[in-house]
């Protein structure tokens, strides 16, 4: 229930406080200083730089000298770049500055802003800017009748945020997760906006409290920040990918995780102690249902003091660790910011006496409620306590763990703010600045400290990270889930929009909590939740203490076979999966993508997010209401192939799919290739390292083309940055009477574990005469190993080869 206070006349800005806002005024000169451009108004000023190809950085200040510091969102890497050749150009009414692919254009009168491509046209338009006269500044863009929006990281409701308004300030809602909430735990204030062909995104690098309102305004949005400088960086498109691209590039990419981490994860809040671990991880073995990881919730410590093992319930973690090593399973504990006050206590001591907690300006600890009680927060902004508590972690990888979840790192504490005192201190490396400030900073620090302490400790192996608070360029530390969701239907669908819009704000690696955290969840909600989340980048089935349970086989065994058929689809699709993960690393391209990122052109798909494709040829739709057998689904134009029945369907329309709750509808476009790899129970199994490639709709005609670029290395170390990897190309080509299959390995320094490769050719429209070089085989033989062709009841044709390092290269004659 909320008071009147939710409706204060100073929530609504200057119309309600009667406060003045002042705009930069008039231009007056520009000062050339090395790579930065200076602009100075009566009343303030930017600085403008160009760090890449397409982006120009412009950082606005209120008097004297602009701050060019920029925030740990930006890669190092990128810091130092700029672009040269700028040209600079002034008239009478306006300066210009020109770099190679975009011009930024100032108005002496009204210092408003235009950016135009290459040939003159009009990208965005920053009408008017203002500072409060305390703090905060505003700033309204042109939104033109067909603007889309996308990005803002992990938000609620829809794909497209036109009509939404959005705050960024990292808040622990355990609920409501509903369209009226506008800030959850990330925050990532970058946007994308579309208007007909012409993508462009505005990313704010200001880790206070942040706004994006695409709401208020008929014909304009407005981005807004409340304390600290408004440091805009425009990212030239032209398509929405360029935009992620280049996104990506300003603020990270992932580093390629290691395999495991892309198995299935099991959690409850909390498996209690040692045996009922075991007990689980027997369960999954026994019942063949893979599964890379199990989760320690809060219940694993001593007292809730992070970096400890409760005695009692956890006597011998080295051993129980081993026992689950020997099955292939891992632990991930968690591991939350707040430390025990309690003189006792070796962690708190430390931190105390090497001052490595937030702080009071006027001196003191700064103390608050969580978990354990009373609690110090560590000052993840300086360098020095994050090295502290990275290195803390050889409590964990000394017992054999790998990978660490960060919670309630927003930090969440138990007051009426739901986080830290605003005034708190942070030391911020010498650079002292308030909590108010830097606010959406801690989470990423905490997840940077711990990924690079668990990197110092692993010898060479990559570590895993999840958290739940992030800020812009999270992605550089760790994968993100997307809290505390509920058990509801409409969570399950609220998830795609928000991990699809993460993906293209540069966090591919994302997923909610697979069959609802809080609330009871039901079979057949399971079931679809599963079906939806072994196609999701991560994927976790977590719930709350106190809820019915929710592992695989809760809800008897109908549900727990088709539970099984999709984890195993998942691990069936791991090598694609890795892949993709692979390819996110590169070009920061999510690994699941709304249909807008592929189809842009397709005015059906602009707001299309209860179905998505797994890389650019994979369309899933996954149902999301109860007592459902059949659906909606859009296939965009070409051909598509239904997964399950291989019926080819024309696209550019809706169809109905039939989906009885053993399916979820899965389409392959016409065209692509789908390697798959052998079923494992988890994900760093390497004794089978067959892999099989899916070719779908191969057309005996010249033009046809379907290709395939396979990476693989070992999955667990950073060997692959020495070259030690291997990446095969696979190509099926049309040509004159028939069609050239080959191989051939591009590079070749890993060798999977494996003898055969398979090529499958889903439905071709061609019956085939003849492989040349290979000899017709029966399935027995394909079975036991032969190398050969053979044709299968539907006309399906099957090519198995030994896989040999020179490749191979062979003719399809097709029969007449
Ligand atoms: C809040 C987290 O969001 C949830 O996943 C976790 O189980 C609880 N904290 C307890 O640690």
């Amino acid at each position: 229930m909320e008071g009147s206070e939710a409706i204060r006349p100073d929530k609504y800005g200057a119309a309600g406080n009667g406060e003045q806002w002042k705009d930069v005024g008039r231009f007056q000169k520009t000062e050339r200083r090395g790579d930065t451009f200076v602009l100075r108004g009566e009343r303030g000023g930017a600085a403008v730089l160009f760090p890449a190809e397409g982006i120009f950085r412009i950082k606005f200040f209120r008097k004297g000298e602009p701050d060019l510091s920029a925030t740990v969102a930006i890669d190092p890497a990128f810091r130092q770049k700029s672009e040269s050749g700028i040209e600079l150009e002034e008239t009478g009414d306006r300066v210009v500055l020109r770099s190679s692919l975009i011009a930024l254009e100032v108005d002496k009168s009204t210092f408003a802003l235009t950016v135009r491509d290459k040939e003159g046209k009009v990208l965005c338009h920053q009408k008017s800017l203002a500072f409060h006269p305390r703090s905060g500044v505003h700033a309204l863009y042109d939104m033109p009748q067909d603007s889309h929006f996308y990005g803002l990281g992990e938000k609620s409701s829809f794909l497209d945020k036109r009509g939404e308004r959005y705050t960024n300030w990292n808040t622990d809602v355990y609920a409501p997760h509903v369209p009226e909430i506008e800030a959850l735990y990330q925050s990532i204030p970058f946007v994308i906006h579309m208007s007909g062909k012409t993508s462009y995104g505005l990313f704010l690098d200001n880790p206070g409290r942040t706004e994006v309102d695409m709401r208020t305004h008929a014909e304009s949005f407005a981005m807004g920040c409340s304390t600290g400088d408004y440091d805009l960086y425009f990212i030239a498109g032209p398509s929405v990918k360029d935009v992620v691209t280049r996104y990506t590039s300003l603020t990270g990419r992932i580093e390629l995780p290691p395999k495991w981490a892309l198995g299935y994860h099991q959690s409850r809040y909390s498996y209690m102690d040692q045996e009922e671990v075991l007990e689980l991880a027997r369960t999954f073995r026994d019942k063949n249902i893979p599964c890379d990881v199990i989760y320690l919730d809060i219940h694993y410590m001593d007292g809730y003091r992070v970096f400890t093992f409760d005695p009692v319930r956890f006597p011998d973690p080295r051993a129980m660790m081993k026992e689950l090593r020997d099955m292939g399973i891992r632990i991930v504990p968690i591991v939350d910011p707040g430390v025990k006050k309690d003189p006792t206590y070796p962690v708190y001591r430390e931190g105390v006496q090497q001052e490595h907690f937030c702080t009071r300006l006027e001196g003191g600890i700064y103390f608050d409620e969580v978990w354990p009680g009373t609690s110090a927060f560590p000052d993840f902004t300086d360098d020095r306590t994050s090295k502290w508590w990275g290195d803390l972690h050889s409590f964990y990888t000394e017992n054999g763990i790998e990978g660490i979840w960060n919670d309630m790192n927003e930090p969440a504490v138990f007051n009426e703010s739901k986080t830290m005192d605003l005034d708190v201190i942070h030391r911020n490396n010498g650079d002292m600045k308030t909590h108010e400030e830097l606010h959406n900073l801690y989470g990423l620090l905490m997840s940077k400290a711990t990924a690079e302490g668990l990197k110092r400790q692993l010898d060479n192996r990559r570590p895993f990270v999840l958290t739940r608070a992030g800020y812009a360029g999270i992605q550089r530390y760790a994968a993100v889930w997307t809290g505390d969701n509920r058990s509801f239907w409409e969570h399950m669908a609220l998830a795609m929009p928000m991990v699809l819009n993460m993906g293209l704000s540069g966090l591919p690696f994302a997923g909610p909590d697979i069959g609802g955290f809080a609330h009871h969840t039901s079979g057949q909600l399971l079931v679809r939740w599963t079906q939806m989340g072994a196609f999701f980048p991560y994927f976790r089935n977590h719930s709350a203490i106190d809820t019915l349970r929710q592992e695989p086989w809760a809800f008897g065994t109908e549900t727990e076979e088709i539970i099984r058929k999709y984890i195993g689809l998942r691990y069936r699709w791991l090598p694609h999966i890795y892949n993709l993960f692979q390819e996110a690393s590169m070009t920061g391209m999510p690994v699941i993508r709304p249909l807008v990122l592929e189809y842009p052109d397709d005015p059906n798909v602009t707001n299309l997010c209860d179905q998505f494709l797994l890389g650019d040829s994979v369309l899933i739709a996954p149902v999301y209401r109860p007592d459902t057998d059949h659906r909606a689904v859009y296939l965009p134009e070409g051909a598509w192939f239904d997964y399950w029945t291989g019926e080819k369907l024309e696209g550019g329309r809706y169809i109905l799919a039939s989906c009885p709750l053993e399916t979820m509808p899965m389409y392959v476009k016409a065209g692509s290739v789908v390697p798959e790899g052998a079923l494992t129970q988890h994900a760093d199994d390497q004794t089978n390292g067959n892999v099989t490639f899916h070719i779908y709709g191969a057309a005996a005609r010249t033009g046809f083309k379907a290709e395939y670029s396979l990476y693989e290395d070992d999955g667990a170390t950073y060997d692959y940055r020495d070259q030690t990897y291997s990446r095969l190309n696979v190509c099926l080509e049309g040509k004159e009477g028939g069609l050239g299959l080959s191989y051939a390995y591009a590079h070749r320094k890993y060798e999977a574990n494996r003898s055969l490769l398979r090529f499958k050719l889903h439905r071709p429209d061609f019956a085939v005469k003849e492989v040349t070089g290979l000899a017709s085989v029966s399935a027995e033989q394909l079975q036991e190993g032969a190398e050969g062709w053979h044709v299968d009841g539907n006309g399906g044709l099957i090519i198995q080869t030994a896989d040999r390092s020179a490749g191979a290269s062979w003719t399809i004659e097709t029969a007449k």
